[in-house]
């Protein structure tokens, strides 16, 4: 029987070419209603570009996107009204304050004077702005003006919200409550679909991960389904006295049989299968005289995912920012 279930967003074969720049080539993406799906990718993957078409902000040269079941090309004013974009709101006027600015997007969308009124105070409300509700937008910081911009894609409640990089540049603690805005989002009902550089936010948030690079999609699983992929258990070892690494490295590829990664200048990485070998690893390395300050078994990261699925390239290895960047702003 054919499934019924009607998906929040269903793309085939998306392309976008500029000049000889194929930006997009060829997404597909299936993304279930209530969910939070990651679309993960370096710089100039084509993330923005793909979202720009989902939510009929451009024309696909190749492909068809439905949303809810309704084609962004043959019904793109029925889309308009089942989705929220959040980007830079360059209309957003800056000598209003930020109660003012909800509401004037509060009348755009067809609400009475009160009821937009009542609209902007909930958002302001929800997104911790009621404080500086009166305040110029001139006046704001960064993070303030990414929660108004959140918060203004959000005056109609709509059932699916595209999220561009939603947290690139905030401050950890800023980054933090926006990621529970989003789950709450989440469960008030819509579907979100989040571009992401950071690896450790798509783990967190998304319940599928779409990686992209170069335009295509190189994986889509949940993070454990790409965790998993990636292969095995990796054995941390740092061994006390650095001098003793490349003889520990020695004595460890004797026991598993399999190639031992100086990380560091005291930090091993080995391939661990079998957690049963631990304990034989151990007693070697106790047998040779090495001692150690540190032993762990760990789960592979996104990264090494996304290292392995990329090729790891040494382009994407500079644009992927795996670590969190600094506020400017705040
Ligand atoms: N309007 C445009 N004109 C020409 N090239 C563009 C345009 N928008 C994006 N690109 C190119 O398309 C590729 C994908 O860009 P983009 O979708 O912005 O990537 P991401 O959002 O993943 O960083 C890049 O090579 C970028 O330079
Ligand atoms: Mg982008």
């Amino acid at each position: 029987m054919k499934n019924n279930v009607i998906l929040a967003i269903e793309a085939h074969g998306l392309v976008k070419t500029f000049g000889h720049n194929r930006a997009v080539d060829g997404v597909c993406l299936s993304i279930p209603t209530g969910s939070i799906c990651g679309v993960l990718g370096p710089n100039g993957a084509g993330k923005t570009t793909t979202i720009n078409m989902l939510a009929t902000l451009s024309k696909p040269d190749a492909g068809s996107v439905k949303i809810f079941g309704y084609d962004v090309l043959r019904e793109t004013q029925i889309v308009r009204q089942l989705i929220g974009l959040t980007g830079q709101f360059a209309s957003i006027d800056e000598d209003l304050t930020a109660l003012e600015n909800l509401m004037i997007f509060g009348r755009l969308y067809g609400y009475s004077r009160k009821d937009s009124r009542r609209r902007a105070n909930e958002l302001l409300e929800e997104f911790g702005l009621s404080d500086v509700a009166k305040r110029a937008l001139s006046k704001f910081s960064g993070g303030m003006r990414r929660r108004l911009d959140l918060a203004v894609s959000l005056i109609s409640q709509p059932p699916l919200i595209f999220l561009d990089e939603p947290t690139t540049g905030l401050d950890p603690r800023t980054r933090t409550q926006m990621w529970q805005t989003i789950r709450n989002l989440v469960k008030g009902g819509s579907t979100v679909l989040l571009t992401t550089q950071y690896l450790d936010e798509a783990d967190q948030l998304a319940d599928n991960i779409v990686v992209i690079d170069r335009g295509r999609v190189v994986a889509s699983d949940t993070p454990d389904g790409l965790k998993c992929s990636a292969g095995s258990n990796s054995l941390h070892l740092t061994v006390k006295d650095a001098d003793k690494a490349v003889n520990a490295v020695q004595v460890i590829e004797r026991i598993l049989g399999a190639k031992v990664r100086l990380a560091e200048v005291s930090e091993l990485i080995a391939p661990m299968d079998n957690a049963d070998k631990l304990i034989d690893v151990l007693t070697a390395l106790r047998d040779a005289g090495i001692a150690l300050s540190e032993v762990n078994i760990l789960q592979p990261t996104l990264d090494e995912v996304f290292f392995a699925l990329t090729g790891g390239s040494s382009k994407n290895k500079r644009e992927l920012k795996v670590k969190k960047e600094e506020n400017k702003n705040d």
